[in-house]
Protein backbone atom coordinates (compact mmCIF):
# COMPACT_ATOMS: atom_id res chain seq x y z
CA UNK A 1 0.00 0.00 0.00
CA UNK A 2 0.98 3.59 -0.73
CA UNK A 3 3.12 4.59 2.37
CA UNK A 4 1.73 7.71 2.52
CA UNK A 5 -2.16 6.44 2.29
CA UNK A 6 -0.52 4.32 5.86
CA UNK A 7 0.37 7.73 7.06
CA UNK A 8 -2.87 9.10 6.51
CA UNK A 9 -4.70 6.26 8.77
CA UNK A 10 -1.81 6.17 11.51
CA UNK A 11 -2.89 9.93 12.19
CA UNK A 12 -6.09 8.72 13.13
CA UNK A 13 -5.59 5.11 14.33
CA UNK A 14 -3.40 2.37 15.53
CA UNK A 15 -2.41 0.28 11.86
CA UNK A 16 -1.60 -2.82 11.63
CA UNK A 17 -0.22 -3.22 7.39
CA UNK A 18 0.74 -6.27 5.37
CA UNK A 19 3.29 -4.71 3.19
CA UNK A 20 4.85 -7.77 2.84
CA UNK A 21 4.40 -9.48 -0.49
CA UNK A 22 2.39 -11.83 0.16
CA UNK A 23 -1.50 -12.77 0.91
CA UNK A 24 -2.77 -13.58 4.75
CA UNK A 25 -4.77 -16.60 5.07
CA UNK A 26 -8.13 -16.30 6.30
CA UNK A 27 -6.91 -17.83 9.53
CA UNK A 28 -4.36 -14.90 9.70
CA UNK A 29 -6.66 -12.73 8.25
CA UNK A 30 -9.39 -13.42 11.38
CA UNK A 31 -5.92 -13.23 13.89
CA UNK A 32 -5.09 -10.04 13.16
CA UNK A 33 -8.36 -8.33 12.99
CA UNK A 34 -8.75 -9.74 17.13
CA UNK A 35 -9.25 -6.16 18.70
CA UNK A 36 -9.67 -4.09 15.25
CA UNK A 37 -12.63 -1.66 13.85
CA UNK A 38 -11.75 -0.89 10.33
CA UNK A 39 -10.41 -3.18 7.76
CA UNK A 40 -8.80 -1.62 4.62
CA UNK A 41 -9.55 -4.50 1.77
CA UNK A 42 -7.49 -4.09 -1.49
CA UNK A 43 -10.42 -6.16 -2.89
CA UNK A 44 -9.10 -10.28 -2.55
CA UNK A 45 -10.00 -10.49 0.92
CA UNK A 46 -13.35 -12.54 1.72
CA UNK A 47 -15.24 -11.41 4.04
CA UNK A 48 -18.27 -13.23 5.30
CA UNK A 49 -20.27 -14.46 8.05
CA UNK A 50 -17.84 -16.94 9.54
CA UNK A 51 -15.22 -14.03 9.63
CA UNK A 52 -17.61 -11.80 10.70
CA UNK A 53 -18.34 -13.95 14.18
CA UNK A 54 -15.00 -14.51 14.58
CA UNK A 55 -14.00 -10.90 14.49
CA UNK A 56 -17.03 -9.19 16.80
CA UNK A 57 -14.91 -5.75 17.27
CA UNK A 58 -15.42 -4.96 12.92
CA UNK A 59 -17.28 -2.13 12.53
CA UNK A 60 -16.52 -0.99 8.43
CA UNK A 61 -14.77 -3.05 5.48
CA UNK A 62 -13.42 -0.47 3.28
CA UNK A 63 -12.30 -2.11 -0.01
CA UNK A 64 -10.57 0.43 -2.27
CA UNK A 65 -11.86 -1.20 -5.67
CA UNK A 66 -15.33 -0.57 -6.98
CA UNK A 67 -15.98 -4.42 -7.59
CA UNK A 68 -17.06 -5.77 -3.80
CA UNK A 69 -17.77 -9.37 -4.54
CA UNK A 70 -15.42 -10.21 -1.97
CA UNK A 71 -18.08 -8.93 0.40
CA UNK A 72 -20.97 -10.96 1.78
CA UNK A 73 -23.01 -7.40 1.98
CA UNK A 74 -25.88 -9.37 3.47
CA UNK A 75 -23.82 -11.29 6.07
CA UNK A 76 -22.54 -7.83 7.21
CA UNK A 77 -25.45 -5.87 7.20
CA UNK A 78 -27.15 -8.82 9.59
CA UNK A 79 -23.56 -8.26 11.50
CA UNK A 80 -24.09 -4.63 11.64
CA UNK A 81 -20.56 -4.04 9.98
CA UNK A 82 -20.63 -1.33 7.30
CA UNK A 83 -19.22 -1.69 3.70
CA UNK A 84 -18.18 0.84 1.37
CA UNK A 85 -15.89 0.24 -2.00
CA UNK A 86 -13.94 2.86 -4.02
CA UNK A 87 -16.40 3.86 -7.38
CA UNK A 88 -16.53 6.79 -10.04
CA UNK A 89 -12.51 7.99 -9.19
CA UNK A 90 -11.45 4.71 -11.14
CA UNK A 91 -13.93 5.26 -14.32
CA UNK A 92 -12.15 7.25 -16.83
CA UNK A 93 -8.37 4.83 -16.41
CA UNK A 94 -10.41 1.50 -17.05
CA UNK A 95 -12.25 2.50 -19.70
CA UNK A 96 -8.96 4.08 -21.20
CA UNK A 97 -7.53 0.38 -20.45
CA UNK A 98 -10.83 -1.70 -21.97
CA UNK A 99 -10.38 0.09 -24.95
CA UNK A 100 -6.54 -0.76 -24.95
CA UNK A 101 -7.30 -4.45 -24.21
CA UNK A 102 -10.07 -4.31 -27.14
CA UNK A 103 -7.48 -2.57 -29.71
CA UNK A 104 -4.71 -4.70 -29.28
CA UNK A 105 -6.86 -8.13 -29.40
CA UNK A 106 -8.69 -6.97 -32.60
CA UNK A 107 -5.58 -5.60 -33.96
CA UNK A 108 -3.00 -8.80 -32.38
CA UNK A 109 -0.43 -6.56 -30.98
CA UNK A 110 0.44 -9.10 -28.44
CA UNK A 111 0.71 -11.88 -30.60
CA UNK A 112 2.76 -9.90 -33.48
CA UNK A 113 5.14 -8.98 -30.85
CA UNK A 114 6.14 -12.33 -29.81
CA UNK A 115 6.47 -13.34 -32.84
CA UNK A 116 8.92 -10.36 -33.78
CA UNK A 117 10.95 -10.66 -30.66
CA UNK A 118 11.01 -14.47 -30.75
CA UNK A 119 13.02 -13.58 -34.20
CA UNK A 120 10.08 -15.18 -36.45
CA UNK A 121 9.57 -11.79 -38.94
CA UNK A 122 11.95 -12.44 -41.81
CA UNK A 123 10.14 -10.69 -44.07
CA UNK A 124 7.01 -8.21 -44.93
CA UNK A 125 3.97 -9.74 -45.90
CA UNK A 126 0.34 -8.18 -47.16
CA UNK A 127 -1.96 -10.65 -44.80
CA UNK A 128 0.73 -10.45 -42.29
CA UNK A 129 -0.92 -10.74 -38.67
CA UNK A 130 -4.08 -9.07 -40.24
CA UNK A 131 -6.45 -8.25 -38.01
CA UNK A 132 -9.94 -7.02 -37.61
CA UNK A 133 -11.36 -2.77 -37.62
CA UNK A 134 -12.22 -0.96 -35.12
CA UNK A 135 -13.31 2.20 -36.11
CA UNK A 136 -16.77 2.09 -37.85
CA UNK A 137 -17.60 -1.67 -36.47
CA UNK A 138 -20.07 -2.55 -34.06
CA UNK A 139 -19.54 -2.35 -29.96
CA UNK A 140 -21.53 -4.32 -28.11
CA UNK A 141 -21.23 -3.38 -24.59
CA UNK A 142 -22.89 -5.84 -21.18
CA UNK A 143 -23.03 -3.84 -18.29
CA UNK A 144 -23.53 0.13 -19.08
CA UNK A 145 -22.54 1.37 -15.55
CA UNK A 146 -20.07 4.36 -14.98
CA UNK A 147 -17.21 2.12 -17.33
CA UNK A 148 -19.15 0.95 -19.53
CA UNK A 149 -20.62 4.44 -20.42
CA UNK A 150 -17.04 5.34 -20.57
CA UNK A 151 -16.18 2.89 -22.77
CA UNK A 152 -19.34 3.86 -25.18
CA UNK A 153 -18.02 7.60 -25.00
CA UNK A 154 -14.73 6.41 -26.41
CA UNK A 155 -16.28 3.63 -29.18
CA UNK A 156 -18.94 6.38 -30.52
CA UNK A 157 -16.91 9.74 -30.37
CA UNK A 158 -13.61 8.75 -30.88
CA UNK A 159 -13.93 5.61 -33.10
CA UNK A 160 -17.25 6.13 -35.18
CA UNK A 161 -18.36 2.89 -33.87
CA UNK A 162 -21.93 2.06 -33.72
CA UNK A 163 -22.62 1.35 -29.70
CA UNK A 164 -25.16 -1.23 -28.56
CA UNK A 165 -25.42 -2.03 -25.21
CA UNK A 166 -27.77 -4.22 -22.52
CA UNK A 167 -28.02 -3.91 -19.00
CA UNK A 168 -30.35 -4.71 -16.25
CA UNK A 169 -32.27 -1.85 -16.76
CA UNK A 170 -32.50 0.43 -19.80
CA UNK A 171 -30.77 3.75 -19.53
CA UNK A 172 -32.95 6.95 -19.80
CA UNK A 173 -32.71 9.05 -23.01
CA UNK A 174 -30.54 11.58 -22.25
CA UNK A 175 -27.49 9.21 -20.90
CA UNK A 176 -28.20 6.96 -24.16
CA UNK A 177 -27.37 9.97 -26.13
CA UNK A 178 -24.81 10.93 -24.41
CA UNK A 179 -22.65 7.42 -24.97
CA UNK A 180 -24.80 7.68 -29.07
CA UNK A 181 -25.69 3.81 -27.69
CA UNK A 182 -28.42 1.77 -28.06
CA UNK A 183 -30.22 -0.34 -25.91
CA UNK A 184 -30.94 -4.22 -27.18
CA UNK A 185 -31.88 -7.82 -25.60
CA UNK A 186 -28.12 -9.92 -25.21
CA UNK A 187 -29.37 -11.92 -28.07
CA UNK A 188 -29.01 -8.91 -30.02
CA UNK A 189 -25.69 -7.59 -29.02
CA UNK A 190 -24.08 -11.32 -29.28
CA UNK A 191 -25.41 -11.61 -32.82
CA UNK A 192 -24.45 -7.70 -34.38
CA UNK A 193 -21.49 -7.14 -32.50
CA UNK A 194 -18.02 -7.01 -33.48
CA UNK A 195 -16.39 -6.33 -30.26
CA UNK A 196 -18.49 -7.47 -26.89
CA UNK A 197 -16.89 -6.27 -24.11
CA UNK A 198 -17.77 -7.06 -20.17
CA UNK A 199 -18.51 -4.05 -17.84
CA UNK A 200 -20.92 -6.09 -15.41
CA UNK A 201 -20.59 -6.71 -11.54
CA UNK A 202 -19.65 -10.05 -10.18
CA UNK A 203 -22.66 -12.18 -8.27
CA UNK A 204 -24.24 -15.39 -8.76
CA UNK A 205 -26.78 -14.42 -11.22
CA UNK A 206 -24.11 -12.93 -13.41
CA UNK A 207 -21.95 -16.32 -13.31
CA UNK A 208 -21.07 -17.45 -16.95
CA UNK A 209 -22.94 -14.49 -18.36
CA UNK A 210 -20.89 -15.59 -21.50
CA UNK A 211 -20.94 -19.47 -21.85
CA UNK A 212 -21.03 -21.88 -24.40
CA UNK A 213 -24.09 -21.05 -25.28
CA UNK A 214 -23.50 -17.22 -25.54
CA UNK A 215 -20.60 -17.57 -27.42
CA UNK A 216 -22.48 -19.93 -30.30
CA UNK A 217 -24.24 -16.89 -30.92
CA UNK A 218 -20.97 -14.34 -31.72
CA UNK A 219 -19.85 -13.84 -35.31
CA UNK A 220 -16.60 -16.01 -36.10
CA UNK A 221 -14.83 -12.49 -36.76
CA UNK A 222 -15.60 -11.11 -33.16
CA UNK A 223 -13.69 -10.54 -30.30
CA UNK A 224 -14.45 -10.69 -26.73
CA UNK A 225 -13.69 -8.45 -23.94
CA UNK A 226 -13.74 -9.21 -20.18
CA UNK A 227 -12.63 -6.44 -18.04
CA UNK A 228 -15.43 -7.07 -15.18
CA UNK A 229 -14.56 -10.00 -12.80
CA UNK A 230 -13.34 -13.39 -13.35
CA UNK A 231 -16.70 -15.93 -13.36
CA UNK A 232 -18.31 -13.67 -15.90
CA UNK A 233 -16.86 -15.63 -18.41
CA UNK A 234 -16.87 -19.56 -18.37
CA UNK A 235 -13.41 -19.63 -18.74
CA UNK A 236 -13.15 -23.63 -20.39
CA UNK A 237 -16.14 -22.85 -22.63
CA UNK A 238 -13.92 -19.48 -24.10
CA UNK A 239 -10.72 -21.81 -24.40
CA UNK A 240 -12.59 -23.82 -26.72
CA UNK A 241 -14.67 -21.32 -28.50
CA UNK A 242 -11.14 -19.70 -29.31
CA UNK A 243 -9.26 -22.78 -30.23
CA UNK A 244 -11.75 -23.96 -32.62
CA UNK A 245 -11.97 -20.33 -33.90
CA UNK A 246 -15.90 -20.18 -33.28
CA UNK A 247 -14.67 -16.47 -32.54
CA UNK A 248 -11.58 -14.65 -33.41
CA UNK A 249 -9.82 -13.47 -30.39
CA UNK A 250 -10.26 -12.32 -26.87
CA UNK A 251 -8.80 -10.25 -24.34
CA UNK A 252 -8.63 -11.44 -20.71
CA UNK A 253 -7.81 -8.74 -17.88
CA UNK A 254 -9.87 -11.45 -14.83
CA UNK A 255 -9.69 -14.57 -14.49
CA UNK A 256 -12.12 -17.79 -12.84
CA UNK A 257 -9.76 -18.37 -9.83
CA UNK A 258 -7.17 -15.94 -10.48
CA UNK A 259 -4.15 -15.17 -10.14
CA UNK A 260 -4.48 -18.92 -11.64
CA UNK A 261 -5.19 -18.91 -15.17
CA UNK A 262 -6.56 -21.62 -17.34
CA UNK A 263 -4.13 -23.24 -19.09
CA UNK A 264 -5.82 -24.04 -21.73
CA UNK A 265 -6.04 -20.54 -22.29
CA UNK A 266 -2.33 -19.93 -21.71
CA UNK A 267 -1.92 -22.09 -24.92
CA UNK A 268 -3.56 -19.55 -27.31
CA UNK A 269 -2.26 -17.25 -29.69
CA UNK A 270 -5.75 -15.51 -30.40
CA UNK A 271 -5.83 -14.34 -26.74
CA UNK A 272 -4.37 -11.28 -24.68
CA UNK A 273 -4.09 -11.63 -21.47
CA UNK A 274 -3.25 -8.89 -18.43
CA UNK A 275 -3.13 -9.13 -14.92
CA UNK A 276 -6.58 -7.57 -13.51
CA UNK A 277 -4.58 -4.38 -14.26
CA UNK A 278 -7.53 -1.68 -15.78
CA UNK A 279 -7.44 0.29 -13.07
CA UNK A 280 -3.31 0.40 -12.60
CA UNK A 281 -2.02 3.90 -13.29
CA UNK A 282 -0.81 5.51 -10.35
CA UNK A 283 -3.14 8.68 -9.87
CA UNK A 284 -6.05 6.16 -9.94
CA UNK A 285 -4.81 3.76 -7.48
CA UNK A 286 -3.91 6.16 -5.11
CA UNK A 287 -7.54 7.99 -5.11
CA UNK A 288 -8.87 4.65 -5.15
CA UNK A 289 -6.76 3.98 -1.90
CA UNK A 290 -7.57 7.51 -0.82
CA UNK A 291 -11.54 6.74 -0.98
CA UNK A 292 -10.56 3.38 0.84
CA UNK A 293 -8.72 5.59 3.76
CA UNK A 294 -11.51 8.48 3.22
CA UNK A 295 -14.18 6.00 4.06
CA UNK A 296 -11.91 4.11 7.14
CA UNK A 297 -11.97 7.84 8.76
CA UNK A 298 -15.32 9.61 7.44
CA UNK A 299 -16.96 6.34 9.19
CA UNK A 300 -14.88 5.69 12.76
CA UNK A 301 -13.98 9.50 13.49
CA UNK A 302 -16.97 11.34 12.11
CA UNK A 303 -19.88 8.75 12.15
CA UNK A 304 -19.94 9.72 8.07
CA UNK A 305 -18.83 7.15 5.37
CA UNK A 306 -18.46 8.66 1.81
CA UNK A 307 -19.54 5.78 0.02
CA UNK A 308 -21.76 3.04 1.83
CA UNK A 309 -22.54 0.24 0.25
CA UNK A 310 -25.03 -1.20 2.69
CA UNK A 311 -26.07 2.60 4.81
CA UNK A 312 -29.23 0.79 6.08
CA UNK A 313 -26.30 -0.15 9.38
CA UNK A 314 -25.63 3.56 9.70
CA UNK A 315 -28.84 4.52 10.46
CA UNK A 316 -30.46 3.32 14.95
CA UNK A 317 -30.28 -0.55 15.09
C1 LIG B 1 -11.07 -3.74 -9.84
O1 LIG B 1 -11.26 -4.78 -10.40
C2 LIG B 1 -12.08 -3.04 -9.09
O2 LIG B 1 -13.17 -3.59 -8.88
O3 LIG B 1 -11.81 -1.91 -8.67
Amino acid sequence: MFPEVIERLKQHFCVLSNQADETWSSERLVENLQGKSGLFSTGGERVDASLLAACPDLKICSTMAVGYNNFDIDAMTAAGVLATNAPDVLTETTADFGFALLMATARRVTESEHFLRAGMWTRWSYDLFVGSDIHGSTLGIIGMGRIGQGIARRGAFGFGMRVLYHNRSRLDAATEASCKATYVSKQELLGAADHVVLVIPYSDASRHTIGAAELALMKPTATLINIARGGIVDDTALALALSERRIAAAGLDVFEGEPQVLPGLLKLSNVVLTPHIASATIPTRLAMANLAADNLIGFLVKGKPLTALNPSVLGPR
